[in-house]
């Protein structure tokens, strides 16, 4: 069940929005939330009988009297054929696309070392290609006239992902398409920015990483300022603002929602070693050296 919604009912009447991924996780409380401020919600993603799962759900959560509704389109972003007929079947059906969340994504944890490059390619082909077909194909195909607005799910990759060293490439490379974009874009009255949410928890968000899901988000509460995990519904309503009149001023920006785990700790461990180069020999390295000796007895 959704969270209530914090704006005002009615708020989305008469939009429409395609949600990808919008049947799990994140991407099903915005979807949700959309869908309870009377937005016209189409759903993407890969599996066919997690769409349908959703609209079962989500549509018996719709009063009557809304404007609201949803339905489902299978499309795997990866594939341009598939995103094309997306957009195209969102036009024919509703005749008009206000808000695209590109929310549909995913990644596997692995050193860097380890990758393989159909791995790489994998993370890098949903991740930044995917969410830039579907900005290029809804504003070619109907944002480029009419205007709309884009809100893009990024991550918390400022410090680098150590761990998941291809969606770090991937996001970092989603926030600056957002600034292209921005500007491109800026002439045909579209705003698009993007969403960083820190450590969100959902039982399919934790099972994308099989047994290792548990223990990763669990890692994660101690580096996170507010000590615990954030949800999807915590993310929804800034979405939701992103995309409403409220923020009629804001186009080629990110909106961290972490709690402030961007700025905090992290939780990958360098072991002690003593393989980095040695600092250059001279006055400040002997007066560190003995700095040292004086201090050791005491530590
Ligand atoms: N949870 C977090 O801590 C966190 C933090 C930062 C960013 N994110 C990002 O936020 C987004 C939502 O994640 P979540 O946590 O809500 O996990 P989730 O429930 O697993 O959601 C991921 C969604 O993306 C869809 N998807 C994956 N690959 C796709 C593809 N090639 N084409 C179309 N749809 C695809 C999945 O649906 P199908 O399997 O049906 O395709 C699924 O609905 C993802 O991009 C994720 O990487 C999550």
């Amino acid at each position: 069940m959704a969270a209530r919604s914090v704006f005002r009912s009615g708020l989305f009447n008469g939009r429409v929005a395609i949600v990808t991924g919008g049947a799990t996780g994140i991407g099903k409380a915005i979807t949700a939330e959309l869908l309870q401020l009377g937005c016209r919600v189409v759903i993407a993603s890969r599996k066919s009988e997690r769409l349908e799962a959703a609209v079962d759900e989500l549509s018996q959560l719709i009063i009557s009297s809304s404007s609201a509704s949803i339905t489902a389109v299978c499309c795997n972003i990866r594939h341009e054929d598939q995103v094309r007929n997306m957009v195209a079947s969102t036009l024919r059906q509703y005749g008009r696309i206000d808000y695209l969340v590109n929310n549909g994504g995913g990644q596997f944890s692995s050193p860097a070392a380890n990758m393989s490059l159909k791995g790489w390619n994998a993370v890098i082909d949903t991740n930044l290609t995917g969410t830039f077909l579907c900005c290029r194909e809804v504003y070619n195909e109907w944002m480029k006239d009419h205007g709309g607005t884009i809100v893009n799910i990024i991550a918390d990759m400022w410090r680098g992902f150590p761990g998941m060293a291809h969606t770090g490439a991937a996001r970092a490379a989603v926030e600056n398409l957002t600034k292209s974009l921005a500007i491109e874009w800026a002439s045909s009255g579209v705003r698009i920015n993007s969403i960083a949410p820190g450590s969100i928890f959902s039982k399919t968000a934790m099972e994308n990483y099989k047994d290792l899901g548990p223990m990763m988000f669990q890692m994660a509460v101690p580096c996170i300022p507010a000590k615990r995990l954030g949800f999807p519904e915590e993310i929804s309503p800034a979405v939701c603002f992103l995309l409403s009149p409220a923020a009629s001023f804001i186009s080629g920006a990110t909106l961290k929602v972490d709690a402030g785990q961007s700025l905090y700790d992290s939780v990958w461990e360098i072991p002690d070693h003593s393989a980095w180069p040695a600092p250059p020999e001279g006055e400040n390295v002997c007066a560190l050296r003995e700095v040292m000796k004086e201090l050791k007895p005491k530590l």
